[in-house]
């Protein structure tokens, strides 16, 4: 049976640990495509054409060390503007989404354009000053030295590129329920994520 769970929602909102967690409660696949448009914006930081980076991807590109880096991920926003770039990622995530088993798909667009046929779509969000304030601590960990404000901005700057981009914006789709993490704990996200979830699959 094909299930296919589309979670949207922008930066540190909690989409990926959502995403993993509802993954491994239904024993399903889980795709992160944020990882795609990273991909292509590290190697557009490589020199490489981003629409051609994007035609071209591998699977071992998805591995590369450095995706998780601020500097990757304000790349990657500024590729997934490209409408060419967007095109290019389409069917691979549209074949993953309907692999038999069930999918949990993670990104900007995925309950509006790549699944508007998914059978649950949440939008995972909290306010920019939480969600930098966790990208901050994760920053931190790795031995960066951008200050909050720094990842404050760099937060806001690729939300309001993401929203406003004319190709696939980031928005919620019409029929997906919202879920504010904000004040959640991450245990308490994955119960209110895993509760609206339960509802679609006794939904007929
Ligand atoms: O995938 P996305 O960028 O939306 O966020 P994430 O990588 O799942 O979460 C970003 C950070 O926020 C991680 O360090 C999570 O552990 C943390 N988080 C949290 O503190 N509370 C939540 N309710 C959800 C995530
Ligand atoms: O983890 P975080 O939420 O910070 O970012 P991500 O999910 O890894 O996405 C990185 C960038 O890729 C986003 O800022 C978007 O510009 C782009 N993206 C997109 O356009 N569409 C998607 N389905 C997923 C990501």
């Amino acid at each position: 049976m094909a299930f296919t769970i589309a979670i949207d929602g922008p930066a540190a909102a909690g989409k990926g640990t959502i995403s993993k967690a509802v993954a491994a409660h239904y024993g399903f696949a889980h795709l992160d495509t944020g990882l795609l448009y990273r991909a292509v914006g590290a190697r557009m930081l490589d020199g490489v054409e981003p629409t051609l980076a994007a035609q071209t991807l591998r699977a071992e590109d998805l591995e590369a060390t450095n995706l998780r880096t601020h500097e990757v991920a304000q790349a990657a926003s500024k590729v997934a503007a490209i409408p060419e770039v967007r095109e290019a990622l389409v069917d691979f995530q549209r074949a993953f989404a309907r692999r038999q088993g069930g999918a949990v798909l993670d990104g900007r667009d995925i309950g509006t354009v790549i699944c508007p046929e998914a059978e649950a779509k949440l939008f995972v969000t909290a306010s920019a000053e939480v969600r930098a304030e966790r990208r901050f601590k994760e920053l931190q960990g790795k031995g960066s030295e951008l200050s909050f404000e720094q990842v404050l901005a760099e937060v806001k700057e690729r939300d309001a590129r993401d929203a406003e981009r004319a190709s696939a914006p980031m928005k919620a789709a019409e029929d997906a329920v919202l879920i504010d993490t904000s004040e959640l704990s991450i245990e308490a996200a994955i119960a209110a994520a895993i509760e609206e979830i339960e509802k679609r699959r006794h939904a007929d």
